[in-house]
């Protein structure tokens, strides 16, 4: 294998780096990203072995460690984040726990913002709660309430920038000073902007997280995940659990994960297009109480947001009118149940639209009281907008949207 074949350079633009960066080529000199599918690699000799299971000499060991495809997407990713470093994982999940099992013990106690996709509840409230890591829950769009939940033992702030459903902006640079009063590590989950739309760590983030499941694959294909910060802190900090533990993304996974970096920031780009366009069709249906969407002037922080990513991002939350709020989740079932070209799932990422309505699917487990205080109404209903044409879409969106 070459080392990389990729000149590296400080200031590549991001569109080039997603092409071109972490390619390493092998002795046949293929164009695209070779495909490793091995388990192990051949040692020439007993002493060679013994040296890289020793970390003596850098290698491949076996892929359960590290694998040359899943390298060149962990350094393509890296790359287009800024980072010095990723660490790629089975699935977005996978990455959270890698990253909290690489950086807590018990005792330890973590901030996270409200909004948080639910299984990352669930990780920190049923799983990590059974080894004695505590969990505190405030507003991602108020750093003083970060501030006040402070403790002695805390040692990692959470948050998801913007927040789903509800679309809540986190102001990362004002985060970012808070955990470092704190001597807390800040890790975001970027995984509703990617690295096309926003850069965690060039704001002060300590680490960000990715489930690569969503628009980093942007098809719907495969399951991925991923770490990213500094050298130091994948080698020593998370690499020790993934090699023991195993979370490891596969390396066909991998490939096509790289394949689809590459065309990460024009989907990003024209997907957000796509959604601004609905989302003011929306804003314009009386049918519609209020749209949330950060790339509209009448979203609360659309000044962040404008601040912070290069767009306001390819998800959309709004709400049906509706007396009761059985109303309203009739009149927002009649708006899912009546499209023919949008895809009613709870993924997103795709270059197809999708369209859930949460609280009935992605946020049913959540407590009634708690979707209520967080302003997930049953007229809810969260677009992911794809590649269509948007006009396309708003047809399909208004074949539901009667009296
Ligand atoms: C914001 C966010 N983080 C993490 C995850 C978990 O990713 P995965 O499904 O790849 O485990 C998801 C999945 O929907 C998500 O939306």
């Amino acid at each position: 294998m070459q080392d990389q074949d990729f000149p590296s350079q400080d200031d590549w633009a991001i569109e080039t780096l997603a092409v071109r960066a972490g390619t390493a080529r092998s002795g046949f000199g293929e164009h695209a990203e070779a495909m490793f599918l091995t388990s192990s690699y051949v040692f020439g000799s007993a002493a060679e072995a013994a040296d890289r299971f020793s970390n003596k000499v850098e290698g491949n060991v076996y892929s359960r460690f590290t694998n040359p495809t899943v390298t060149m997407f962990e350094q393509r990713l890296a790359a287009l984040e800024g980072a010095e470093a990723a660490l790629a994982t089975a699935s977005g999940m996978s990455a959270i726990l890698t990253c909290c099992m690489g950086v807590l013990k018990a005792g330890d106690h973590v901030v996270a913002s409200t909004g948080l996709f639910g299984s990352t509840v669930q990780l920190f409230n049923n799983i990590l709660s059974k080894f004695g890591i505590t969990t505190s829950y405030v507003s991602p769009a108020d750093p003083a309430a970060w501030r006040a939940a402070v403790r002695p033992e805390t040692k990692l702030f959470y948050v998801e920038t913007p927040s789903n459903p509800m679309m809540e902006l986190a102001d990362i640079p004002a985060l970012a000073s808070v955990a470092k009063d704190a001597g807390a590590l800040l890790v975001v989950d970027n995984c509703f902007c990617t690295p096309a739309l926003q850069q965690p760590l060039k704001l002060g983030a300590d680490v960000v997280i990715h489930s690569a499941t969503k628009y980093i694959d942007g098809q719907g294909r495969v399951l991925g995940g991923a770490i990213v910060g500094s050298k130091a802190f994948i080698k020593d900090q998370m690499l020790p659990f993934l090699r023991t533990a195993g979370p490891t993304l596969s390396p066909f996974n991998a490939w096509v994960l790289l394949k689809g970096l590459e065309t990460l920031a024009i989907r990003m780009e024209r997907q957000s297009e796509n959604a601004l366009a609905v989302a003011r069709w929306l804003e314009a249906q009386p049918q519609v109480k209020r749209v949330i969407y950060p790339g509209l002037e009448s979203h609360p922080q659309h000044e962040l947001a404008k601040r912070q990513q290069k767009t306001g991002g390819a998800v959309l939350s709004f709400e049906l009118r509706g007396e009761t709020p059985e109303q309203q989740r009739t009149n927002a079932w009649r708006v899912i149940d009546n499209t023919r070209l949008v895809s009613i799932t709870a993924n997103l990422g795709d270059t197809r639209t999708t369209i859930t309505h949460p609280a009935t699917t992605t946020h049913g487990r959540v407590a009634p009281e708690v979707r209520a205080a967080a302003g997930i109404t049953e007229g809810m209903i969260r677009l992911a907008v794809g590649l269509e044409s948007p006009e396309d879409l708003c047809r399909d969106l208004a074949r539901g949207m009667t009296d």
